[in-house]
């Protein structure tokens, strides 16, 4: 398996496929073609044999923060490692375009990422009216570099 730099053709590719990486989530409107064409380098997609397994939307802030937009795995390869491979490629990426730590978010239903995102490191801190009045986030942050091992 190859992680490497997610081009728009993948991005297409697991918007096809959209319920194998997020079930009955729909969250096509996320899949930003311009993340993509201007991150492209920090977007990463798990390519082998069988197609994406898994992939990854990320960017690099203006104050160093290497932020993941979507992160998702196959209903395959869940529990794998992959989900913590890609993380970590995404940290060296990010890293070398100046990041100092990182963050995320996500919905405090999603228990699943709230433990994955602990489970690597990430604090996890509920916040009020996030996305807007009313909708409250899960933020993850940590800081670089990830140890070794990690
Ligand atoms: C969240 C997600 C990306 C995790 O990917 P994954 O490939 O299964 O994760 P990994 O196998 O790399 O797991 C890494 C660690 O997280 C833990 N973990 C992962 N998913 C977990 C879960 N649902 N519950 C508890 N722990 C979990 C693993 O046990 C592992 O811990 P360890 O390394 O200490 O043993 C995957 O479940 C997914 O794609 N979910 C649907 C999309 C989604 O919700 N994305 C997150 C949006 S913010």
């Amino acid at each position: 398996m190859d992680i490497l730099p997610a081009t728009v053709a993948d991005l297409r590719q697991v918007l096809a496929d959209h319920h194998r990486y997020w079930g009955e989530r729909d969250l096509r409107a996320l899949h930003l073609t311009a993340l993509v064409q201007e991150f492209g380098d920090t977007c990463l997609t798990a390519r082998a044999a069988d197609g994406i397994r898994g992939y990854l939307v990320g960017f690099v802030t203006p104050d160093a923060t290497g932020y993941v937009h979507l992160i998702a795995t196959r209903d395959d390869t869940r529990g794998t490692g992959l989900g913590r491979t890609l993380w970590t490629a995404f940290a060296t990426a990010a890293q070398a375009r100046g990041a100092r730590r990182l963050k995320a978010i996500t919905s405090p239903a999603n228990t699943g990422s709230i433990a994955f995102h602990r489970s690597l490191g990430f604090t996890a801190e509920t916040v009020p009216d996030y996305d807007g009045q009313g909708v409250p986030r899960v933020v993850f942050r940590r800081e670089l570099p990830f140890g070794a091992g990690e």
